[in-house]
């Protein structure tokens, strides 16, 4: 396993639209634990492909409930909404202030190839919309109502 460079804000790769992933081979199990490796590492609660410049549907989450891979993800149900201060690996200067739904459901393909649809709520909930965005090259700042410049010591 090898950790990855995350790529930030700026970079065109956060920007473009990810492929569905076809087949779920070798390659595919390699990116989920180089991904997991390298969000682990940054001490992020999720990362998607792209923030690691690979344009394929791919996620990693874990809010400090185990390890979550997502392959294909997509939003199927959403209800109510919820503001959360969000941040982002990719954009490691600001938090931002992202209203989002309460609860969703999140369909997606383990690595196994099996499909699940998993209802999330609360932060869990948060990161899946955040990392499907990141998906469809869309940062939480383009969403978010107020930007907060992080203070110096909390970059360290
Ligand atoms: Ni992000």
């Amino acid at each position: 396993m090898s950790r990855l460079e995350i790529r930030k804000a700026g970079d065109p790769v956060l920007r473009q639209i990810a492929e569905p992933v076809k087949k779920i081979d070798k390659k595919t199990k390699n990116l989920l634990n180089d991904m997991a490796l390298t969000m682990y590492a940054a001490n992020g609660v999720g990362l998607a492909a792209p923030q690691v410049g690979k344009l394929t549907r791919v996620i990693v989450i874990d809010i400090g409930e185990g390890l979550l891979e997502m392959i294909n993800p997509e939003i199927i149900a959403k209800e109510g909404s919820c503001t959360h201060i969000e941040g982002c690996l990719s954009v490691p200067d600001f938090d931002g202030e992202v209203e989002r739904a309460e609860k969703v459901k999140v369909k997606f393909l383990d690595r196994t190839g099996k499909s699940v649809i998993l209802p999330a709520e609360g932060l869990l909930a948060i990161a899946a919309q955040h990392e499907i965005d990141h998906l469809d090259g869309i940062l939480f700042v383009d969403k978010a109502k107020a930007l907060v410049k992080k203070e110096e010591q909390d970059k360290q």
